[in-house]
């Protein structure tokens, strides 16, 4: 017997920091009439030099398991989406693990960029449905303004930092999860990626002097993959589920850039107002971002009981994913 999976309760946190394009005029060559019409982005939250991934993804995970009432005893797994983790060894997951007091948990990391938070829900998904686990936790955290390059502008007026928690567990028949899927082609590595500090490009003076260990971005290749990709993947999984873009209440898509949610929403042909937006507060927060996003959203109310939500994402890899739930 086999029984569907969906979130249970949600959670976000976000550092207290503030990066507005104003301040970003005084690091690099760049205006705020830029920024706002090439991306939407007005500020991001960028962490203090001494707060890390995990303390947000802590923090947003807290808020999550009280909301779903779900002692952190009962979770199973812990799956963290991070591609900014606080450092290489443990994973980020076991450290999450280990302050919540998820004490019977599996801790793991999900390295998918900002699809990540969508790889992370279709992994328990299957646990949960085929009874293998009952509860999950599935996070998504970053603090990128560490990895990105206050010298390259076209970089770093993009990404700011957050964390993202959702606890998933059964719920009834024709509710949760009706259909996800994730998908990734490694043809496109060199479209966004941060090629020093690994185990090809170890991080050396040479590495480091050339700026290698920082996030690189073709962004302009990446805008018309990104478009095509989530609006393929969201028709495929509306079909996949039984229903049409009109019965969708909410479209909550990955924060890449206001024009990318724009030429995807123009493609499913959802209108503005269900097509949820908070970068020009956020930034990209990349495997953050969803999550933040639909949180706000369940708090807005803007998302009720027996709503249908159509979740997509794009990131560096390329990774992307859509997932269609029923609240
Ligand atoms: N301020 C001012 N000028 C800037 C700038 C900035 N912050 N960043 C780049 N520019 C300049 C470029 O140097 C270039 O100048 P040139 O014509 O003199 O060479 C010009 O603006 C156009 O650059 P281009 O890269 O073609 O701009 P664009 O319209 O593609 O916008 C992005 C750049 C990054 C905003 C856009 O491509 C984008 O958002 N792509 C998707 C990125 C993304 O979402 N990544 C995450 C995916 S998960």
């Amino acid at each position: 017997m086999t029984q569907n999976a969906g979130i249970l309760g949600m959670g976000h946190a976000y550092p207290s920091g503030v990066l507005t394009n104003a301040d970003l005029e005084k690091i690099v060559d760049t205006n705020d009439e830029w920024i706002t019409t090439r991306t939407g982005i007005k500020q991001r939250r960028k962490a203090a030099d001494n707060e890390y991934t995990s303390q947000f993804a802590v923090a947003a995970g807290k808020q999550a398991l009280e909301r779903a009432g779900i002692d952190p005893k009962d979770i199973d797994i812990i799956v963290c989406a991070t591609t900014t983790p606080d450092q290489i060894l443990p994973s980020t997951g076991c450290l999450i693990q280990r302050e919540l007091g998820c004490e019977n948990a599996a801790g793991m990391d999900v390295f998918a960029a900002c699809s990540g938070f969508l790889y992370g829900i279709t992994m328990v998904e299957s646990m949960i449905r085929t009874g293998q686990i009952r509860y999950a936790l599935v996070i998504g955290a970053e603090v990128l303004t560490k990895y990105v390059d206050y010298t390259d502008r076209s970089t770093c007026v993009i990404f700011g930092d957050g964390a993202g928690a959702a606890v998933l567990g059964a719920v009834p028949e024709g509710k949760g999860i009706l259909a996800t899927k994730i998908r990734s082609d490694g043809r496109y590595e060199e479209q966004l990626f941060a090629p020093g500090g690994g185990t090809k490009l170890g991080t050396t003076h040479e590495t480091i002097d050339n700026r290698l260990h920082y996030f690189k971005m073709k962004g302009n290749e990446l805008f018309k993959v990104a478009v095509r990709s989530m609006a393929e993947i969201s028709t495929e999984m509306l079909e996949k589920a039984g229903y049409s873009v009109e019965d969708v209440t909410m479209v909550v898509p990955h924060q890449a850039n206001q024009r990318i949610t724009d030429a995807v929403a123009s493609r499913l042909g959802v209108p503005e107002e269900k097509m949820y937006s908070n970068i020009a507060q956020t930034g990209n927060t990349s495997s953050a971002s969803i999550p933040i996003a639909l949180d706000e959203c369940l708090e807005a109310g803007k998302i009720k009981e027996g709503d249908l939500v159509l979740l997509t994402a794009f990131g560096g890899g390329v990774t992307w994913g859509a997932t269609v739930i029923r609240f």
